[in-house]
């Protein structure tokens, strides 16, 4: 029928021609400076350049008008005041701060920063800023031949980006997480340019669909957006740590997580009956598995309802609750977005009466289906919906919860776009727009809002958050796993780079689902994951319905053994870990670093994906394939001393190791130190020891660093109430040399002393302690 009409030369029918044309920003017409922001008025629109830091710059592009200089999700802090050289010349104009150099040219504006000392960062050449008339915004730079890339949030395949076309745009991809998927669950539109040594960053800020192109011309890379402002953020280094200092001075550090969140999770989709939920810690218990958490996935709830508990199932949820804190394990909950719509559900009715949902521009509510079916959606780009949720949560504390887990918060639909309609409206505190500007940080806000509320009802402790979706900024509200993987030993592998990238992205505390969630998993690559987990930052073991269960003691006590070892060994190691937690706290350096942040200047160090740093001083070198038990390990410049046999490796080359199924090859530099922990009980997790094993290296060395505990779940640490150890090893030719340097904060821990001990101490070294030589026990009082 329709056929009949003139639908039968309906323009669609056709493919019309690609066309992509950009617009080049063009001329400088006139240059104004007004508040501390140096506005360029060009042909085709406007830039502001402004100053955040010394090393940290900002520029914004304006096809329409004046940038917009105030409408980030991720950036806190105001610029500070830069004292900035301001000089024009013949061919445009020159601004410099103490640490950046930026030369615009006027005809076209093109834009270069140089470091201080005159290394180019950042430049255009040929091509500069531009837009379509689509409203896409696009950078290109220039990209020199040593080029590495690093970041990008949470990514599959290599550590080293360079060569690939990256996409950001929050996904639930439940399978396959192969190297080419993309995009997943988090964006963070971030990247770090490692060449020749030296490092520098840029944050391009943008919530609409990204894409970083490395990958289609040699020497030219580009970030665009499908709408908004082309506003980015260059980052001065010059070494990756300062890149990282520099990127979390903008988007924020994580808080110090509760000590118990850094311990095990265990997890399963789903411990579906609370008799369940004890037997499975009752097994931890008896065995002597260290514990500290269980995950309640959504079977917890009545019909996926959120902020329900099952009556059948889960009858008594507080007593469950609090007869497993006894034991010594705490219990987090699932919470997804979605709100089922259901006239009797109380969660609902509000949303609906306050006016709570995401809607579409003419009013009607947006229902997408998710585990509970229909459900509409909270608008958390509004204060007071963020408000009303974070109170929601008090439905969880009051019953002893003190962690929560999102998830589906992209957010997930089960449709062909896998999310909402990019028209929906968001009401956005004032500034309504589409969720097509607003899909990326839909999980963000939603973090924000748990995060806030939890932490308003925990009075004074910490809460935990998990959360699946994320953006730039994440790290201030919570811990991301990296979502649906499979039990494949290639997604061990790709755990690796992806967990360091997402380190580099500003987001220390992460981790894969452990042993794998989908596919079956096997003893062998469980045991092997096992141990990688145990110094993840992120440490828990989850599976999905329908498959093998995983908990350690599945498949016979050969693994489980292994497991045991592993699991107490994430506890033995926790005083260094959670000094390292503190660290990324204060400074943004991750937990588990790739080898690059520490050694920026070995090349050979720039793409190692299958081995991991701790700290500054640790390496792992994990086995990641089935039936092995030998493999290489790059040892970089120093010597290396294995934490299992005590033997010492130089450094500066490649190693064959060899690891039994019940070894997993660790590396301490020598003329560094650890800080440990005893294994007690699960509810004694606390080390009441700890002890100092140092490392002696060659006449000469010197190590400093910052041993750091507090009471593990309160605030108190904010007031004083912490203990900071700075302690320096100073190696010579015949003494070992161990001092506290400083002490700081008034908390007392259980111990009142460290002990010490040398590792490889050689006859001839006498140890010294604060200056004053020791015999065979050897301890640092603290005062
Ligand atoms: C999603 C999550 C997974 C969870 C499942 C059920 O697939 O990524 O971790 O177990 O939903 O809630």
């Amino acid at each position: 029928m329709l056929e009949d009409t003139s639908f039968a030369i309906h323009p669609g029918k056709e493919k019309q021609k690609d066309v992509v044309v950009y617009r080049d920003i063009g001329d400088v017409t006139q240059y104004e400076k007004k508040d501390h922001v140096y506005f360029f008025h060009c042909e085709n629109g406007m830039v502001a350049i402004q100053f955040y830091t010394d090393s940290i710059v900002r520029v914004t592009m304006n096809q329409h008008g004046r940038p917009a200089l105030d409408q980030s999700y991720a950036v806190d802090p105001k610029p500070e005041a830069v004292k900035v050289m301001e000089n024009a010349e013949a061919a445009g104009y020159e601004l410099k701060s103490s640490a950046l150099t930026l030369h615009i040219t006027s005809r076209p504006f093109r834009l270069t920063v140089l470091d201080q000392s005159g290394h180019t960062l950042v430049a255009e050449g040929e091509r500069g800023m531009a837009y379509r008339e689509n409203g896409e915004v696009i950078a290109f730079k220039q990209m020199e031949a040593a080029d590495y890339f690093y970041g990008f949030g949470e990514k599959s395949g290599h550590l080293n980006k360079r060569g690939e076309k990256l996409e950001m745009w929050n996904t639930d991809v439940y399978a396959p997480h192969n190297p080419e998927t993309d995009p997943l669950y988090e964006s963070i539109p971030y990247f770090m340019t490692l060449r020749n040594g030296r490092a520098h960053g840029i944050f391009f800020d943008n919530t609409y669909r990204t894409f970083f192109d490395m990958k289609s011309e040699t020497d030219q890379y580009s970030f665009q957006a499908e709408g908004g402002q082309l506003d980015y953020y260059v980052l001065a280094g010059p070494k990756p740590k300062d890149v990282l200092k520099q990127y979390t001075h903008l988007t924020g550090r994580m808080p110090i997580p509760p000590k118990w969140a850094i311990g095990y999770h265990q997890s399963r989709y789903s411990y579906e009956t609370a008799e369940e939920v004890r037997e499975v810690v009752q097994h931890f218990i008896d065995k002597d598995i260290p514990l500290d958490v269980i995950h309640l996935d959504i079977h917890y709830m009545d019909g996926y309802r959120v902020f329900t508990f099952d009556k059948e199932r889960f009858p008594e949820p507080e007593k469950l609750i609090s007869e497993l804190r006894e034991q010594g394990v705490r219990v987090v909950t699932i919470v997804d977005p979605g709100v089922k719509r259901d006239a009797e559900y109380a969660t609902y009715q509000e949303g609906v009466q306050s006016d709570y949902f995401c809607k579409y521009v003419e009013g009607d509510i947006y229902f997408g289906e998710v585990w509970p079916g229909m459900s509409a959606f909270p608008d958390f780009t509004e204060e007071k919906v963020r408000e009303w949720w974070g109170k929601q949560h008090s439905f969880y504390t009051d019953k002893g919860i003190e962690g929560i887990w999102n998830d589906m918060n992209e957010p997930a639909v089960f449709n062909e776009t896998k999310t909402m309609d990019v028209e929906v409206m968001h009401r956005n505190d004032g500034r309504p727009t589409t969720h097509r500007e607003l899909h990326n940080v839909y999980g963000l806000l939603m973090g924000k809002a748990t995060y806030e509320g939890m932490k308003k009802q925990l009075h004074g402790k910490r809460p935990f958050l998990l959360t699946r979706a994320g953006y730039a900024g994440v790290q201030k509200y919570g811990s991301v796993w990296t979502g649906d993987n499979r039990s494949f030993w290639e997604h061990l592998q790709m755990s690796l780079p992806m967990v360091m990238n997402l380190g580099l992205s500003g987001v220390p505390f992460t981790g894969p689902d452990v042993g794998g969630f989908a596919h079956d998993t096997n003893p062998e690559l469980l045991t092997r994951w096992t141990q990688v987990g145990a110094f993840t930052p992120y440490f828990r073991n989850h599976s999905a319905i329908g498959f093998l269960y995983q908990e350690p003691w599945q498949f016979g006590e050969k693994y489980e053994a292994i497991m045991r070892k592993y699991i107490q060994m994430r506890y033995v190691w926790m005083p260094q870990l959670y000094s390292l937690f503190h660290k990324a706290s204060k400074t943004g350096l991750p937990v588990m670093r790739p080898l690059l942040m520490e050694f920026p200047e070995d090349e050979k160090t720039y793409n190692l994906n299958d081995q991991f740093m701790i700290g500054d001083n640790v390496i792992i070198a994990p086995i990641l394939t089935p039936s092995t038990t030998d493999r290489a390990v790059y040892l970089p410049k120093g010597n290396w001393v294995s934490y299992s046999t005590g033997e010492v490796l130089t450094g500066g080359k490649a190693h064959l190791v060899h690891a039994e199924l019940a070894d997993m090859p660790i590396f301490i530099k020598q003329g560094t130190a650890i800080m440990q922990g005893k294994w007690q009980s699960n509810l004694d997790k606390l080390a009441a020891e700890q002890t100092l094993y140092v490392y002696p290296g060659q006449a000469g060395d010197k190590y400093r660093f910052t041993f750091y505990e507090d009471d593990g779940e309160t605030f108190a640490y904010e007031t004083g109430s912490y203990l900071e150890l700075e302690i320096e090893i100073a190696s010579m030719e015949d003494t070992i040399d161990v001092r506290l340097i400083d002490q700081r904060g008034d908390f007392k821990p259980a111990y009142s002393e460290i002990k010490v001990e040398v590792i490889g101490q050689k006859a001839e070294q006498k140890v010294m302690i604060n200056g004053v030589l020791t015999d065979s026990v050897h301890r640092l009082t603290i005062a």
